[in-house]
């Protein structure tokens, strides 16, 4: 018998890459268990900054309280009788309004998500941009990524699709892409001006596209960052959804981080949904949020949302079909997306608690941030653009040619060598630039600014990264 290789198995799946959960990840997983079998290794711990994953062991993010007494009232109804003298009265009212509406989470829910569910994502977004979201435009998902992955699936045909895709992006969309054989039509952000998304860039990627004989179908935009941390304004938003509309591209919006923002006074989050009405635009746009980032850092939960705009009627049928055929996204992540949605409000009795650990993550973020670019802008050879949104941090290496030798010799990128020795020296697990794409010759690393101690291990970066640069530089 034919026992089942690699090369038996659908090419499209081969061409997959995932730079996030890559060689340094197992690598680091390698070190922690190490570490715990109580090997000698530079460093005490291991330090997974390679992944937006806040409530990661190490990372230790706590979760919302509100979110979690919901959520167990949800897994367990008669608890409600044990604790409804003890837990906050909204909590209660809010588990039981869901269970009237749900029953047993135990059940598959309408495949489009809990009707309710949906009802209350449509206010979210209406109070959100002040414009009108109808709940059936609104599908839940198993987190953004099943959302980008339905899409892609449906807008790539056999005929050579092209899809606009940031460079640097996140790994999701080159590997998504991979899968149903659609073609990257990649766009550079410009990192002096702060990792800004240019039109002339796009224009010109549409224009190659269109010389090779691919159809631009797509235009995936990524804001706030994954991995720049970068913000759009207004003005660059409009000037997107006029060229959209000039091409004819569908919009599609990675929101994800919409509530991480550092400084939301001077740089404010606009959704697409909103720049879409308000310019009465015609554009088809589908807009993607999630519980796994934001205050909630719920990942391992499993829920997120898409909205569609400008749909007709049939293409949004063909979602529901498409849908049905994977039943139901997982309703702990449905009822995450209803806490996400309806959070605590000012007056109600979980509000004071609420507003205290939200407001603590917030804070953290936004200090580790600033921290940790204060301090990768005063190392040598190192630049980082300052981050208004999101989890991570791009700086960019100015590598020696001796570095880029060594690494060339063992077939790594340069960013890849160096990550993978400050792995080995510190415990600290980044993911080299060469994984989310940059320019011919550039170096860059992610690193996330989620964990705690920072002080600490930033310590451990600098020094780290004056012995590369002493070990490199030739005498
Ligand atoms: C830009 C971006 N989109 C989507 C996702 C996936 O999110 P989810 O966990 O909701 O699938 C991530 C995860 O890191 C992300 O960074």
């Amino acid at each position: 018998m034919h026992q089942l290789t690699v090369a038996d198995l659908n090419p499209a799946v081969l061409n997959v890459q995932y730079a996030v959960r890559g060689e340094l990840a197992i690598k680091a997983e390698d070190l922690r268990n190490k570490l715990e079998a109580g090997h000698d290794l530079p460093f005490k711990r291991v330090i997974n900054s390679n992944i937006g994953n806040p409530q990661q062991k190490g990372l230790d993010q706590p979760p919302i309280t509100f979110t979690r007494q919901v959520a167990a009232l949800m897994e367990y109804p008669p608890l409600i009788d044990l604790v409804k003298d003890k837990w906050p009265s909204d909590v209660i009212e809010r588990a039981q309004e869901l269970q009237k509406e749900i029953g047993s989470i135990g059940a598959y829910s309408h495949s489009k998500g809990v009707p309710l569910i949906r009802k209350h994502v449509a206010q979210f977004i209406e109070e959100r941009d002040g414009y009108s979201s109808d709940p059936e435009d609104i599908f839940l998902t198993g987190g953004a990524s099943a959302g980008v992955s339905l899409l892609l699936n449906v807008l790539i045909t056999p005929h050579k699709t092209g899809i606009l895709i940031p460079i640097p992006q996140y790994p999701l969309y080159t590997a998504t892409l991979a899968q149903f054989n659609g073609i990257p039509l990649p766009y550079h952000l410009s990192e002096p001006q702060g990792w800004s998304t240019s039109l002339h860039e796009i224009e010109d990627a549409i224009a190659q596209g269109k010389k090779d004989g691919i159809a631009p179908r797509a235009l995936v935009i990524i804001n706030p960052g994954n991995p720049t941390g970068s913000l759009l304004d207004l003005e660059t938003m409009e000037s997107v959804v006029r060229l959209c509309e000039k091409h004819s591209l569908i919009l599609l919006a990675d929101e994800v981080y919409q509530s991480n923002l550092h400084s939301p006074d001077t740089h404010p989050f606009f959704s697409f949904k909103y720049v879409v009405r308000k310019l009465d635009s015609p554009v088809g746009l589908v807009s993607f949020h999630s519980i796994s980032k934001g205050i909630k850092g719920e990942c391992g939960r499993r829920g997120g949302y898409f909205e569609c705009t400008n749909f007709r009627e049939d293409v949004r049928a063909l979602l529901y079909k498409m849908v049905s055929v994977g039943l139901c996204p997982p309703l702990s992540g449905q009822i995450g997306v209803d806490s996400m949605v309806r959070p605590p409000q000012p007056g109600s009795p979980s509000y004071a608690l609420w507003k205290e650990e939200t407001d603590t993550i917030h804070g953290a973020l936004a200090q580790r941030t600033k921290i940790m670019t204060d301090r990768l802008n005063a190392l040598p050879g190192v630049s980082c653009v300052q981050s208004p949104g999101a989890l991570y941090l791009y700086p960019r290496l100015e590598l020696p040619a001796d570095a880029v030798a060594a690494a060339r010799k063992l077939g790594k990128e340069p960013d890849a060598l160096y990550a993978m020795e400050l792995l080995d020296e510190t415990g600290i697990c980044v993911v080299p630039g060469s994984g989310f794409g940059q320019k011919e010759g550039e170096a860059h690393y992610r690193l996330t600014c989620l964990c705690p101690g920072v002080e600490e291990y930033v310590v451990a970066l600098e020094e780290f990264h004056k012995k590369f640069l002493a070990k490199y530089s030739s005498a």
